[in-house]
């Protein structure tokens, strides 16, 4: 049985201030949630997020992370960093790390990598342009995404792996995709793990991302493939992030 979760990715929003402001609404609001609630914050945030949330049924992760231990990376935060300050997950390989911070695949590798030695558990997005999906070319894609981030990655740490199908085209623009559309992909996405890790990819989560919203979540949740969200836009909102997290039907 794969536990439903639901994740927030904040994105580039809320100061350290305005996320104290967030957090403290969402504690009580998900406090009886059935699913894992994840929050995944800027770095500036982590701090506040981690104080605030120790004791509750929220988890804190990081956007990214640098894949080297430590050294002259300017501007870089490591895993070990992440883990000394009690986050527990962090997002690789994000869309939009993808477009406008030159992220590859294979960097996408080393940061799950380093992420799984330290400790964490990883979210890792993978998912097809517009372009991609009309060109017919998005199980080709998805598959390379999916192998070439989980290159090295054991079986044993497959525990502590979340796969996230984000459809570019569907990020941040309204337009979600159709629950059979999400559940394709995700069908897929699971024979490419069991192709790798057998019977054990049944335990991987797959989450589905690209405005999940509390009216389309219990349609896609439906779905046998579809364990969850990874939710940009509706995480700023309390209320929505709830309403998200109770769209789980009895599977
Ligand atoms: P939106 O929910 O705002 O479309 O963002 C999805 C996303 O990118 C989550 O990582």
């Amino acid at each position: 049985m794969r536990k439903p979760i639901i994740a927030g990715n904040w994105k580039m929003n809320k100061t350290a201030s305005e996320a104290a402001v967030l957090v403290d609404e969402l504690i009580p609001a998900v406090k009886d949630a059935s699913c894992e609630v994840v929050i995944c914050t800027p770095y500036t945030d982590l701090v506040t997020a981690v104080a605030k949330t120790k004791g509750t049924n929220i988890h804190v992760g990081a956007e990214n992370v640098h894949f080297e231990k430590s050294g002259a990376f300017t501007g870089e935060i490591s895993a070990d960093m992440l883990v000394d300050l009690g986050v527990e997950y962090v997002i690789v390989g994000h869309s939009e790390r993808r477009q406008y911070f030159a992220e590859t695949d294979q960097t996408v590798n080393k940061r799950a990598l380093a992420a799984l030695n330290a400790g964490l558990k990883v979210i890792i997005c993978v998912g097809e342009s517009l372009q991609q999906r009309e060109e017919g070319v998005t199980e080709e894609l998805v598959r390379m995404q999916t192998k070439i981030a989980l290159r090295d990655v054991t079986a044993e740490q497959m525990a502590n792996v979340v796969i996230a199908y984000e459809p570019v085209w569907a990020i941040g623009t309204g337009k979600t995709a159709t629950a059979e559309q999400a559940q394709e992909i995700h069908a897929y996405i699971r024979t490419i793990l069991r192709e790798k890790f057998g019977a054990a990819a049944d335990e991987t989560p797959i989450l589905y991302g690209g405005s999940c919203k509390p009216s389309n979540a219990p349609e896609l949740f439906a779905k046998e493939d579809v364990d969850g969200g990874l939710i940009g836009g509706a995480a700023l909102k309390a209320a929505d992030f709830l309403a998200i997290g109770k769209g789980f039907p009895q599977k």
